[in-house]
């Protein structure tokens, strides 16, 4: 098909912070995530010579792909470039014309915290490779599309929990997804509450072999128990299984933490957060001294609710407040925890945004 290398597109695509709901997605079961102020962006022309080349001002390399899918990610030097290739290779699978791009990544995202650059990644550049061959997916397709390139990527069995929250997003909304059926029903986070997140200044250490642990481990119950996944399991059945107990009770939470939003009741809503982390890291075991402390401190300093987010051995937590005085708990939790861990925390306040688009421009970074 013919190309035109002077159309010079911009697509950005946010991260996310998970309010509560881990480990769920891969049990069919329920999350509740946010997608957030902070993304990343892709800048392409389309090539005529079948080559995707991607560099970013972020890191070094230059990656160099056959637009047609052939490169395996783990031909890839630079861990960053394996997404690259997962991607360009599942969107080819599913059909997309072999048209090359030269693109130019950009990320405000930090890289390990567990707020989803690598899906970012992999939905900016898959807008942008889709654009540049004018092949589209439906939104649910391009979501599947990114989570296997992640999975190809990494070689983690990761959920679609980060792609479709990176593609799906709304303004002021969480997105309650049921990944059983991937129905997204988004519920408006009240005007007072304002969503804290603070990284532990710990990257996710030893996650991606114990992800796959605790998948294996939810998957081999599930099969024991004769269900289909662990979205089907009672709560009898799992009492004395703390993997099971964690992933059926967190699907329970996530529901009344969708109805305390909608009905606005904060202090509801901050006791599920607690009993999540308690949960995840009693039962599911994800969490790290660190992550216990920084949930502590801002419980502390005045959080109505904290927990560790995303798949937990480090990253970081997310809190609940009123908005008045969010600023202030996020520093007061800030500064003891550093003080006692000597990590330095990275803080942030959020509201919702809106998911994936095509930026002009004039708008770019
Ligand atoms: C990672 C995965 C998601 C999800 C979370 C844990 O972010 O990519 O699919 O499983 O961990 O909830």
């Amino acid at each position: 098909m013919s190309v035109n290398p002077q159309r010079e597109t911009w697509f950005r695509a946010p991260g996310r912070v998970n309010l509560i709901g881990d480990h769920t997605d891969y049990n069919e079961g329920f999350v509740l995530p946010v997608a957030i102020d902070l993304a990343c962006t892709v800048r392409s022309r389309p090539r005529e010579d079948g080559v995707v080349r991607v560099t970013s001002q972020d890191a070094e390399g230059v990656i160099e792909l056959a637009a047609d899918g052939s490169t395996l990610p783990r031909a890839v030097d630079e861990v960053w470039g394996r997404y690259a290739a997962g991607v360009v290779g599942t969107l080819a699978e599913r059909g997309r014309p072999p048209v090359g791009i030269d693109a130019v990544v950009s990320s405000t995202i930090p890289l390990g915290a567990g707020l989803s650059s690598s899906a970012a990644l992999e939905v900016a550049l898959a807008l942008a490779l889709c654009d540049a061959a004018e092949f589209e997916l439906p939104q649910l397709e391009l979501a599947l599309a990114c989570q296997a390139a992640e999975q190809v990527a990494t070689g983690v069995p990761c959920g679609i929990m980060d792609q479709l929250t990176s593609l799906a997003g709304k303004h002021n909304h969480a997105l309650l997804i049921d990944c059983q059926s991937l129905e997204i029903t988004p519920i408006r986070l009240p005007p007072g509450l304002a969503v804290l997140i603070l990284h532990s200044g710990t990257s996710r250490a030893l996650v991606d072999s114990a992800y796959a642990e605790r998948r294996e481990a939810c998957e081999s119950l599930a099969a024991l128990l004769g269900v289909t996944s662990l979205r089907e399991a009672t709560p009898e059945q799992v009492a004395d299984e703390p993997r099971g107990r964690h992933v059926v009770s967190e699907n329970a939470r996530v529901l009344e933490a969708a109805r305390a939003l909608e009905a606005g009741d904060v202090d509801t809503l901050g006791a599920l957060l607690n009993e999540s982390h308690q949960s995840l890291r009693d039962d599911f075991e994800v969490s790290t001294p660190e992550l216990d402390a920084l949930v502590e401190a801002l419980r502390e300093a005045g959080a109505v609710g904290a927990r560790l987010t995303g798949a937990g051995f480090g990253g970081c937590v997310v809190g609940v407040a009123d908005r008045s005085v969010a600023e202030r708990i996020v520093e007061t939790a800030a500064g003891r925890y550093w003080a006692s861990s000597g990590h330095q925390p990275r803080a942030y306040v959020f509201r919702g945004v809106d998911g994936a688009e095509r930026i002009p421009a004039q708008a770019a970074p």
